[in-house]
C-alpha cells in the first residue's frame, strides 16, 4: 500500500488561457489521478491508447481505474517503437475510433512514452476536428519533456515529426512509480533532457544533479519526484511564454538538438536513443561555444563528467562526419537557411547564434 507521504501530489498549472491545464505529479498516484481527472472532465467514454510494452501493467491499470469510476473504456494498442508514429498507424486508430463510436465527448488517454504521446495526441488533434486528450507519460523523457507543451506529431518516411499540430492536453498525470519498469537504457537516456534543462535554465539545478547521481542511478523516489516536478515547471514556463515557438524562447529547448538530430539521422535512427543523441549533441554545442569563446574548457569538461556519471554516451559514435554535416544541411533547407545553434554562454543560460562557419561546426563534431 502506498504510504501517506507517497500519496502527496504536486500540482502545476500550465497557463495558456482557455487551453490551460494541470500537471499532477506523485508516486503511486495513478489511480487517484485517473479518478480525479475522470470526474473533472465529466468523462463518460475514454479511449486508452498505449503500446505493447506498456499495456500491462500500466495502461490496463488506467483502464481498470476508469472503469471503476463508471467510465466506458476502449483500449487500443500499437507496436512499441518509433515506427508506430506513422500515417498507417494513425489511420488504423482513426478507423478504430469510428468503430467504437468515439465522439466529441470522448477523451483519449495516451499511456506510454513519447511515441504514444505524440501519436495519440496527433490522433486526438485530428479525429472529428479534435478530441480532448490526457497525457499519462511512462518514460522519463515523456515525463520531463514530451507530455508537456502540446507538440504532437507523426513521421513521414524521410522526415521526423513532419505532420503534426499544437494540441494541448487537458491534463498530464505523472506517476514516477511507473518508471520502475522502464528498461535501464531508456531510463538513462531520459537524463539527457533533464541535464539540458539545467544547462539552459538553472545552474543550481545542475549542482543538484551532480550531488544526486547515486539517487538518480538507484531511481530514488524523492529524487525522481523533485526532478520531474522541476523539469515540468521549466517546460511549462517556457511554453507559457512561447506556445507555438514564434518568439525564439521555446527554441532554447533545442539545445543539443541540432547536433543530436543530425547524429540520429546520420546513424539511421538505430544506433542512438534520442536522449543519448541529445547528450552527445550538448557536448558538441559546448565545444562549438568554446570555439566562439562563449564558455571555457572546464565548462565542457564538467558537463561531460555529469553526463558520463549518469551513464550517457559522451563521444560521437563512429559515423561519417560528412553525413552528419549533410543532415544538418537538410535541417537548414527546412528552416530556409535560418539554422540557429542554441549555445551556452554560462551555466544556466543559452543564446541563439546564426551564421556560424561550417568549419567550426565540423571541428565541434570531431572533438
Ligand atoms: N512532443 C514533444 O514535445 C516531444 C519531445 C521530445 C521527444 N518527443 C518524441 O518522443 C519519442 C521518444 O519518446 P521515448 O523516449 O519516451 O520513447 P518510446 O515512447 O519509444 O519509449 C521507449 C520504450 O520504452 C517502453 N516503455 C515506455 N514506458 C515504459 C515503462 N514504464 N515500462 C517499461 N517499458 C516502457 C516503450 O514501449 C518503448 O519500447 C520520439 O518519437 C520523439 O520524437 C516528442
Ligand atoms: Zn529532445
Amino acid at each position: 500500500m502506498p504510504d501517506s507521504h507517497s500519496l502527496a501530489l504536486d500540482q502545476l498549472r500550465v497557463e495558456l488561457g482557455d487551453r490551460s491545464y494541470d500537471i499532477l505529479i506523485g508516486t503511486d498516484v495513478l489511480r487517484t489521478c485517473c479518478t480525479r481527472v475522470a470526474q473533472q472532465l465529466g468523462m463518460m467514454h475514454a479511449v486508452v491508447m498505449t503500446d505493447d510494452q506498456v499495456e500491462t501493467p500500466h495502461a490496463v491499470n488506467v483502464a481498470d481505474c476508469l472503469s471503476d469510476a463508471g467510465v466506458a473504456v476502449d483500449l487500443m494498442v500499437v507496436d512499441a517503437g518509433e515506427a508506430s508514429k506513422s500515417v498507417q498507424t494513425a489511420e488504423r486508430l482513426w478507423q478504430q475510433l469510428l468503430e467504437t463510436n468515439t465522439d466529441r465527448q470522448s477523451v483519449i488517454l495516451a499511456v506510454g512514452g513519447g511515441v504514444v504521446g505524440d501519436l495519440a495526441g496527433f490522433v486526438a488533434a485530428t479525429y472529428a476536428r479534435g478530441l480532448q486528450f490526457v497525457q499519462v507519460p511512462t518514460t522519463l523523457l515523456a515525463q520531463v519533456d514530451s507530455s508537456v507543451g502540446g507538440k504532437v506529431a507523426i513521421n513521414l518516411p524521410t522526415a521526423k515529426n513532419m505532420i503534426g499540430a499544437f494540441w494541448q492536453p487537458a491534463a498530464v498525470l505523472i506517476d514516477t512509480r511507473v518508471l520502475s519498469t522502464l528498461p535501464p537504457r531508456d531510463y538513462r537516456a531520459g537524463w539527457g533532457e533533464v541535464v539540458k534543462y539545467a544547462v539552459i535554465q538553472d545552474a543550481e539545478f545542475f549542482c543538484y544533479l551532480e550531488q544526486h547521481v547515486e539517487g538518480i542511478l538507484s531511481r530514488d523516489d524523492a529524487v525522481l519526484r523533485h526532478v520531474v516536478a522541476r523539469c515540468c515547471r521549466y517546460k511549462a514556463e517556457i511554453v507559457q511564454e512561447d506556445e507555438r515557438e514564434q518568439s525564439g524562447r521555446r527554441a532554447i529547448l533545442n539545445y543539443g538538438h541540432t547536433f543530436g538530430h543530425a547524429l540520429e539521422a546520420a546513424t539511421g535512427y538505430e544506433m542512438l536513443l534520442h536522449g543519448e543523441a541529445v547528450a552527445i549533441g550538448m557536448l558538441c554545442a559546448s565545444r562549438l561555444a568554446e570555439s566562439l569563446q562563449l564558455v571555457d574548457r572546464p565548462f565542457t569538461a564538467r558537463l561531460r563528467q555529469l553526463l558520463a556519471a549518469l551513464g550517457l554516451p559522451v563521444d560521437v559514435p563512429p559515423v561519417d562526419v560528412q553525413r552528419v554535416m549533410a543532415a544538418m544541411q537538410q535541417d537548414k533547407k527546412v528552416a530556409r537557411g535560418q539554422i540557429r545553434f542554441v549555445l551556452p554562454v554560462c551555466l544556466g543560460r543559452v543564446e541563439l547564434f546564426g551564421g556560424i562557419d561550417d568549419k567550426l561546426v565540423h571541428a565541434a563534431l570531431v572533438g
